[in-house]
């Protein structure tokens, strides 16, 4: 059957928005829509071509999405070879390579075009007639694999250019590769569902790229960069930088940090200012490449076996060394957790010298099978703690060689603990273990707790050590003249402590709740904590048995409502699971801790808590709808209860309603709050909502 010319029109129209959107999204990061909006018009279009099979085509966002699996992938032969770098690592090497193109081409200078090296897998793209028709691995150089379908998924590689005489036999060539953010985010996933994480960016990139489901490939976060063109039958681009100009106004992501060098000078100082980059780079690189500007040049210049002449990767220290296990210790955590940490033959990695290395857990230690003597690969990567990948060769592994995990804690000799489930061996000590005390000291005066400035590591040593303060609450009653006695204090530093303790006297319940340092209770556990409580009295009070039933039974009545199609019931402390309550309730039970809390709070002296709405309510006041009667309270209790946080009660509904509370026998304006998709409480739900008891 024809498709109607209006429904033809608007799918094309459809496709040319949401590849804009992609564009605008994974090329520029700038996106100009919010993703419901996106979500709507993709689902549009999926609506348009389900309806309408005649409509579907290859280059429609929608394929985006993966087909069904391939047997296996189909060879492909490069039309011209994807050769690798020549690598230099010392500054010797890149004067040498200059020399020697400046002597082959006769000239005095030479201008270079210089840009990161990605740390990925190379793919080339071949677009005909302006479409994208085959994507491959770079392979053996000659033969690569036939992923295209695979490569039809990764949102910044543009499924259709612009028709020109350009872009009529156009091979495209470049790295695809995953951002460190979204890798951390991938690893994370892995771990909460107990699967396997990946190494590295790159081995988890090259892993979605060779899927042979490519519907699996879709659910994995690939980017793609543009370095250069493998053909380019029509085009008469003069220079590698205008070819990456014009694949980037092509639509093609091409790196923003590339630069034109003058010379070896300026080469050397790209290579500085971009390792000076390097950790702030959403992608990982191994070093950056250098590249005779002109093409001309370059086809003069050649190749020697199977690199470049014209090209050079000037590689950084790399991020992973060998080097030999000295000892295995323990550290104290701030929650008593014990660490065991590999002392190493000094080694330097990552442009670091490094000595030590996390081992993470009993656990993890017993995984890589890390003995004392071993010879090991350790990893730094940016401001990470170095940590030990794996066994390379094992030592004598005599039986000491081996680690195990004290009885007794190290620092304050309290029994050591591992409860069932739990990865972490634990101090039995509490505040009683100095390590503790000045770990938790640190964590109370971070800079994303309460920000006390100057409280640093050596200040909290000596504080500790000479007993002079116990816990958090003992910082507010310090003299000045204390300070200044000890070790490394000027009587102005002290003065600048004793003002930033001052400082710290007004915080806000999140900050406050956060510092406390209960295990489990990171930056956000600590502000939906103090959204939902709203002061910490409601939140000393808070009966978490009964918040946590209540929870499990919302939840069963919000699966009923889906399978009827009723909106759902706001759950209370959404994103705090019941471990998360039992330590919290565990710790605010402490009488220790009260009591250390209490003289926080103290009226006389103490920390003043400023109080706080809902996160999202806080933003702006709601507005409620009641209807019905409620078992608990009277209709003016509710409003005087839902006015007493700041928020509005309408009497009828609108689509400005944020909320319907309905209680039995409730009438019309419950059927009106379904009708406009508005989300209904019961008083339970309103209570939980508002922080009350
Ligand atoms: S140009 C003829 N530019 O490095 C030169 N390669 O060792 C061909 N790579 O397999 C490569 N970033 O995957 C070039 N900006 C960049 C690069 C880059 C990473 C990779 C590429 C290739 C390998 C060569």
């Amino acid at each position: 059957m024809a498709v109607p010319r209006q429904v033809r029109d608007r799918a094309a129209r459809l496709r040319q928005e949401i590849e804009h959107h992609n564009y605008r999204y994974y090329v520029l990061d700038r996106p100009e829509i919010a993703d419901a909006e996106y979500d709507a018009l993709f689902r549009e279009l999926l609506r348009l071509e389900q309806e309408h099979p005649a409509l579907r085509s290859d280059d429609s966002p929608t394929q985006r999405v993966g087909a069904p699996p391939l047997p296996e992938f189909a060879p492909v032969r490069h039309r011209t070879p994807m050769l690798s770098l020549a690598n230099a690592f010392e500054e010797g090497e890149v004067r040498a390579f200059d020399k020697r193109v400046r002597e082959a081409l006769g000239v005095d200078a030479v201008q270079y075009a210089a840009e990161p090296k990605f740390d990925g897998l190379a793919v080339s793209l071949t677009y005909r007639d302006g479409v994208f028709v085959q994507g491959a691995t770079r392979g053996d150089g000659a033969t690569g694999e036939d992923v295209t379908q695979n490569l039809r998924t990764v949102r910044s590689i543009p499924l259709r250019l612009a028709r020109a005489r350009d872009t009529e036999d156009l091979e495209v060539r470049g790295e695809v590769l995953i951002y460190k953010s979204d890798f951390a985010a991938m690893n994370r996933r892995q771990r909460e569902s107990g699967e396997k994480e990946f190494v590295n960016p790159r081995n988890a990139a090259a892993g979605a790229l060779r899927q042979l489901d490519s519907r699996i490939t879709a659910q994995r976060p690939l980017r793609f960069f543009a370095y250069g063109v493998g053909v380019a039958a029509h085009a008469r681009w003069q220079s590698h930088s205008e070819t990456l100009d014009r694949l980037a106004d092509l639509g093609f992501p091409v790196c923003a940090q590339r630069e034109l060098a003058g010379g070896v000078e300026a080469l050397l100082g790209y290579f500085r200012s971009i390792g000076s980059q390097r950790d702030t780079l959403p992608y990982t690189i191994d070093g950056v490449v250098y590249k005779v500007d002109r093409l001309d040049w370059q086809g003069k210049l050649g190749f020697v076996s199977r690199a470049p002449r014209f090209a050079l990767a000037h590689k950084y220290p790399a991020e992973e060394q060998l080097t030999e296990v000295l000892g295995i210790d323990v550290q104290v955590g701030r929650t008593g957790t014990l660490t065991p940490v590999a002392r190493l033959k000094p080694v330097f990695v990552g442009g670091a010298t490094v000595t030590n290395a996390t081992l993470h857990n009993e656990d993890e230690l017993r995984r890589k099978d890390v003995w004392i003597g071993d010879t090991v690969v350790v990893r730094r990567a940016g401001d990470v703690i170095p940590e030990i990948v794996e066994v390379k060769s094992k030592g004598r592994r005599r039986s000491d060689d081996r680690f195990a995990m004290p009885k007794k804690c190290p620092v304050c000799g309290s029994p050591v603990v591992r409860l069932p489930g739990e990865a972490a061996t634990r101090c039995s000590g509490g505040l009683y273990c100095q390590a503790q005390r000045k770990q938790s000291l640190l964590h109370f005066a971070g800079r994303r707790a309460m920000d006390i400035e100057g409280l640093g590591e050596k200040l909290v040593e000596q504080l500790v050590d000479r007993d002079l303060v116990r816990s958090p609450a003992d910082l507010y009653g310090l003299p000045q003249e204390t300070l200044a006695g000890l070790e490394r204090m000027a009587e102005k530093s002290a003065q600048n402590v004793v003002d930033s303790i001052q400082r710290s006297r007004s915080a806000d319940l999140a900050r406050f709740t956060f510092a406390l340092g209960i295990p489990g209770v990171g930056e956000e556990v600590a502000k939906i904590l103090s959204g939902h409580f709203g002061s910490l009295q409601a939140l000393l009070q808070a009966d978490w048995a009964a918040l946590a039933s209540a929870k499990d039974a919302l939840r069963r009545e919000n699966a009923k409502r889906k399978r009827k199609g009723e909106p759902p019931l706001a759950v209370p402390l959404e994103g705090i699971g019941r471990e998360i309550m039992e330590s919290v309730d565990k710790f605010l039970h402490e009488p220790h801790n009260r009591e250390i809390i209490q003289r926080l709070v103290d009226p006389h002296g103490g920390i003043s808590i400023r109080e706080q709405l809902r996160p999202g309510v806080a933003a702006a006041a709601r507005t409620f709808v009641l209807t019905g009667t409620l078992e608990g309270m009277t209709r003016d209790q509710a409003r005087a209860l839902i006015e007493s946080r700041g928020h509005k009660v309408a009497g009828s509904v609108s689509k400005r309603t944020d909320y319907v509370v309905a209680g039995t026998d409730a009438g019309s304006k419950l059927d009106q709050a379904r009708a406009l998709g508005i989300e209904i409480l019961d008083e339970r739900a309103l209570r939980q909502l508002l922080g009350e008891p």
